[in-house]
């Protein structure tokens, strides 16, 4: 939420600041800006809106040329999306500009200490007080890293700031407490950004700041201190990220491109995941067999469609491994006084790592001794660094504001580590899981076939567009399915969209059904025929009341012929593992008739991709 760039080195900096900005805009787009130092002053350029407001204005009137500079792109919290409270915001003698990502929640009270002293604030944001504080430091006589040190001190809340100061034109200060940050290391040049994709054009050395430190950017080198200068370690990292995996490959949106990388994606994520003895192994494991072994519970936290890959997750873990596993939204968990202790195993997933709720969750779940197990996508973000325990996600960079091959990948690292606690547990043979194994790496090419098969799904989203309202049924791990699918087309095409477990219908959501509604169906494999049957009563049930039924079912079920008005037919898979390739259509669906309603597919309105504010 909210994307920071910062900048020091030889080239333009406006030119480095835009290019950072448009590959972090899907952290935020409401408005945007960018200051640069140049002879000794600073110069600011910003507007309301997405990025290309900014860059058509910066490209009728640039910037002074100058080598160093900050640049912000806005999800806003506090103040409406106006030129005046887009960042970078400055003190009141115009010499420190900050940007800021993340909630100075004691702002009001330091906001109303020095308007006593005549201070004018110019926005309603809770950053400008940052700028203002730095800069009567700065004035009093202190440098600009002391000055944020002071600051950050007084500072309540999540911040990332980043600041520079007219009078000292050959560095960036910057400084992290629960917001994202990382640090890009060039030759002569370095960088700052919310994630990776800041600075992946210029270069692959980065490094991972920690809690409550502060880095001092020059040309040369990096200084990283705590809030009271006392010299700091960060982690150094390599980012191994395709840039092209950054492009938009020929695609309208980068959500198709990347639902079209999801069998790439999804064999990324199987990877060397068997050592030589052919034992499952995780990427990072902080936890003895023993802990493992001695687990009694297992709770899934989780924001989002990230929540639904842990209600998928949960089939997988208890039928495998006989471990009971509860699944919870994280912004509950932490206020419900959970039952937690040293033998319960927290698993946090996440795509971006840097979910404010999800982090606050696992906090919460260490400080009751619990072990976490972190789910992830990014590397060097702060929910795996605070873990016991990761699993990455090889989904590359997803840009795309709506989570589709981080959703499949999570499915896989949540089946990977269904299997580890089976094998550590010995809950499962290693024949068995050998078995799975093989079954999750046909997985690619089964998601290749349904990919295949987009047009149609294409073609059945372009006759919904006039429909305000759309259900999805499922039962069984095709329940979170049919949740994510009616995620998907809320998010991107506005519309009214519900999911239901199939058998909870008739307690009161059929009084929804229309005549002519859609409603698609998740229908489970026929190897579990009792559940499949359940499924046709449900589908059945709509369609006596006017519902006009779009099935996906496994090719060759020819039981489901009468039930369905239309037919997406899916490769036939184990029924744990179906979500992996049901999910696939659902998002074509969704991705098409936002298409044709003529919405912003990668960019929806009103969301963000990473919410680093709870
Ligand atoms: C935001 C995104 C969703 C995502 C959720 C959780 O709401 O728009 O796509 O599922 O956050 O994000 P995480 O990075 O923790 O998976």
């Amino acid at each position: 939420m909210c994307g920071i760039v910062g900048y020091v080195g030889e080239r333009q900096a406006q030119d480095v600041v835009l290019g950072g900005l448009r590959r972090l805009e899907y952290r935020g787009y409401d408005s945007a800006g960018i200051t640069v130092v140049a002879d000794g002053e600073l110069s600011v350029g910003k507007r309301a809106g997405k990025l290309g407001n900014l860059e058509k204005a910066l490209g009728e009137e640039p910037l002074p040329p100058a080598t160093l500079g900050i640049g912000h792109t806005r999800w806003a919290t506090h103040g409406p999306p106006t030129d005046a409270n887009a960042h970078p915001h400055t003190g009141g003698a115009g010499r420190v500009a900050v940007v800021h990502n993340g909630i100075i929640e004691n702002f009001d009270e330091l906001r109303s200490r020095i308007e006593a002293d005549d201070h004018v604030f110019k926005s309603e944001t809770d950053t400008e007080i940052a700028a203002h504080l730095i800069e009567l430091q700065v004035v009093s006589g202190v440098d600009l890293p002391t000055a944020m040190q002071r600051v950050c001190q007084q500072l309540d809340g999540a911040f990332t700031l980043v600041a520079v100061d007219a009078a000292d034109p050959d560095r960036v200060v910057a400084a992290r407490r629960n917001s994202p940050l990382v640090v890009g290391l060039g030759e002569g040049e370095n960088f700052l950004g919310s994630d990776v994709a800041a600075f992946i054009d210029h270069t692959r050395e980065a490094l991972e700041l920690g809690q409550d430190q502060i880095v001092v950017l020059t040309r040369d080198g990096v200084e990283v201190t705590d809030f009271f200068g006392v010299p700091a370690e960060a982690t150094p990292f390599h980012v191994d990220w395709d840039l092209n995996a950054a492009e938009k490959d020929g695609h309208d949106w980068f959500m198709r491109k990347e639902i079209f990388e999801q069998p790439r994606a999804v064999a990324d994520s199987l990877i060397g995941r068997r050592g030589v003895d052919g034992l499952l192994q995780l990427d990072e494991m902080r936890l003895a067999d023993e802990e493992i072994r001695d687990l009694d519970k297992i709770i899934i936290i989780a924001c989002g469609t990230s929540f639904y890959a842990g209600m998928v997750a949960k089939y997988a873990i208890e039928h495998w491994t006989r471990t009971p596993v509860e699944v919870e939204l994280a912004s509950e968990f932490r206020y419900r006084d959970p039952i937690i202790d040293q033998t319960t195993l927290v698993v946090a997933i996440s795509q971006s790592g840097e979910t404010a709720d999800t982090l606050q969750a696992i906090r919460h779940a260490r400080t009751q001794r619990a072990k976490v197990l972190a789910i992830c996508n990014t590397n060097g973000s702060s929910i795996p660094r605070e873990s016991d325990a990761v699993i990455y996600t090889h989904a590359g960079p997803e840009i795309g504001v709506a989570s589709t091959k981080g959703f499949v990948t999570q499915l896989v690292a949540c089946y990977l580590l269904a299997l580890y606690v089976a094998q550590t547990k010995g809950t499962r043979f290693g024949d068995e899981i050998g078995q799975i194994m093989q079954q999750l790496e046909s997985m690619p090419g089964r998601i290749e076939e349904v990919l295949a098969r987009a047009d149609d799904v294409y073609r059945l989203a372009r006759e919904h567009v006039a429909n305000r309202s759309v259900l999805f049924l499922g039962r069984h791990a095709g329940y979170p399915v049919a949740l994510e699918g009616a995620l998907k087309l809320k998010e991107l095409a506005y519309l009214h969209a519900e999911g239901f477990a199939a058998g909870e219908l008739k307690h009161g959501p059929i009084a929804l059904v229309e005549d002519g509604m859609p409603v698609l169906c998740v229908v489970p494999p026929r190897g579990r025929d009792h559940l499949h049957g359940k499924m046709l009563s449900g589908i059945q049930e709509v369609r006596a009341r006017g519902a006009r039924t779009i099935c996906l079912a496994e090719e060759g079920d020819t039981t489901i012929a009468p039930y369905a008005d239309e037919l997406i037919t899916l490769p036939r898979v184990p029924v744990l593992l179906q979500p992996l390739i049901a999910i696939v259509p659902l998002q074509l669906f969704a991705c098409e008739l936002a298409t044709a309603l003529g919405h912003d597919v990668d960019q929806p309105r009103n969301l963000a991709k990473s919410v680093t504010v709870e």
